[in-house]
């Protein structure tokens, strides 16, 4: 099963309709994007919790590593640099962090509340080499902006 990002689109706006806990719409997210692609192997949330800090927020599949600074992995990539990371072989991304071993392919997105200030990442690990596509960040993209840009900084 592949994701329908228009469509999907439309059942997290209808279930997340006015909730501004973000601890909330990320479990509600990670749910929806995780059971709606057969590529999706581990679908999660870090969370910045301070200076150059992220730290596990939701997800779903596998453990996942509890922190990941600002300057390590996929992760801390897509933080520092505020840009999507579409990563089509993880063994060829200088630093990344394995939490499973059959991880092929990830893609992280930066999370930007109403002001613009990252609050978090959306990391989607596949375990098929060159899993993702411009599609994907693109429809992610609008997820993102439509459930988190509601959020005041
Ligand atoms: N691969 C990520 C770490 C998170 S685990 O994959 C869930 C990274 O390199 O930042």
């Amino acid at each position: 099963m592949t994701i329908d990002y228009d469509s999907i689109i439309k059942t997290i706006a209808a279930l997340t309709e006015g909730e501004t806990d973000a601890v909330a719409l990320m479990a509600t997210l990670v749910c929806e994007l995780h059971h709606a692609d057969d590529r999706f192997d581990w679908t999660g949330f870090y969370r910045v919790t301070g200076p150059e800090m992220l730290k596990i927020g939701p997800y779903q599949g596998g453990h996942g590593c509890l922190q990941i600074p600002f300057s390590r992995g996929v992760c801390g990539a897509a933080a520092r640099t505020g840009d999507v990371q579409l990563v089509d072989d993880v063994d060829a991304f200088p630093g990344h962090i394995a939490c499973a071993s059959s991880t092929r392919s990830e893609i992280v997105l930066p999370v930007r509340d109403g002001s613009g200030d990252i609050i978090a990442v959306l990391d989607i690990d596949s375990d098929r080499p060159a899993a993702f596509t411009g599609a994907d960040a693109q429809g992610l993209v609008e997820i993102l902006r439509l459930v988190f840009g509601r959020l005041r900084g």
